[in-house]
């Protein structure tokens, strides 16, 4: 069985890099037309946009901070104008402010909750507005249209020391079933993937030598760090129609991180 996202078009937040770079990678060889936002990395997105194109897919890079409102505006109407409809949208930007509860100052928290939240309800607002002012194209996939939400398991295990990221990421679980539960009557799909820990760069200190690696590892019983392509591969397959009848739900892709890897030895 293969997937096949031919001639549809996707929106990737947060795709200069990490999860969001390798997602629009994976959609792009997957056959659809990937529109990569960045905030601060126009050169990653542009370079990525360029090896896409090289390989014979299409892409564009747009700047955009999905905090902000006009950006978002401006980001959803430049990716039209390209490309003249969306099929897919992957809210992906995140980002981590860590501190302890009595040192997080409001901007760290503001940072964090504007972006990994309220970002991710701005970009799905104007993707759901979209879905539904376009013409359905039944031909290309059963759904109208599909958003995929970036989460984390921390959107369930509580994290000290990360207190408003942990709650931008439980506040994204109950924005995405609660967008699940109002639009599927529409046809539009709306799920989570939760990753653990990645190989990425928000994970650099974690992974920076094999000590800090064994550290991270008692926390995975399968015994891995994810690599970025282990998330790119379920963003795929959830914006097929192999994954149709999946509709408000969360896929944990984490090596068995939200298992109480604490209890594994008889607790
Ligand atoms: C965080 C990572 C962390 C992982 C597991 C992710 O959401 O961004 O920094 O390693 O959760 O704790």
């Amino acid at each position: 069985m293969s997937i096949s996202l031919r001639g549809q078009v996707a929106l990737v937040t947060g795709g200069s890099s990490g999860l969001g770079a390798a997602s629009a990678r994976a959609l792009a060889v997957a056959g659809a037309a990937v529109v990569i936002n960045y905030h601060a990395h126009g050169e990653s997105a542009e370079a990525l946009a360029d090896e896409i194109a090289a390989s014979g897919g299409e892409a564009i890079a747009v700047g955009a901070d999905i905090s902000r409102e006009d950006q978002v505006e401006r980001l959803f109407a430049r990716a039209l104008e390209r490309f003249g409809r969306l099929d897919i949208l992957l809210a992906n930007s995140g980002l981590q402010k860590d501190a302890p509860i009595t040192e997080m100052t409001l901007d760290d928290w503001n940072g964090v909750i504007g972006v990994n939240l309220t970002g991710q309800f701005l970009c799905a607002r104007s993707a759901v507005r979209q879905f539904l002012a376009q013409a359905p194209r039944p031909g290309l996939s059963r759904a109208r249209g599909k958003i995929i939400h970036m989460s984390s398991v921390h959107q369930s295990i509580p994290w000290a020391g990360h207190a408003n990221y942990a709650a931008s990421k439980g506040g994204v679980d109950l924005l995405m079933r609660s967008i699940a539960q109002e639009v599927g009557e529409h046809g539009i799909r709306v799920n989570s993937i939760a990753p653990g820990a990645i190989r990425t760069a928000i994970n650099a200190e974690e992974t920076a030598d094999a000590a800090a690696e064994r550290k991270l590892l008692e926390l995975i019983p399968y015994g891995r760090v994810g690599e970025p392509e282990d998330v790119a591969n379920a963003v795929v397959w959830l914006a097929s129609d192999l994954a149709d009848y999946m509709h408000g739900a969360t896929l944990v892709i984490d090596g068995g991180m939200s298992l109480y890897p604490e209890f594994r030895h008889n607790g």
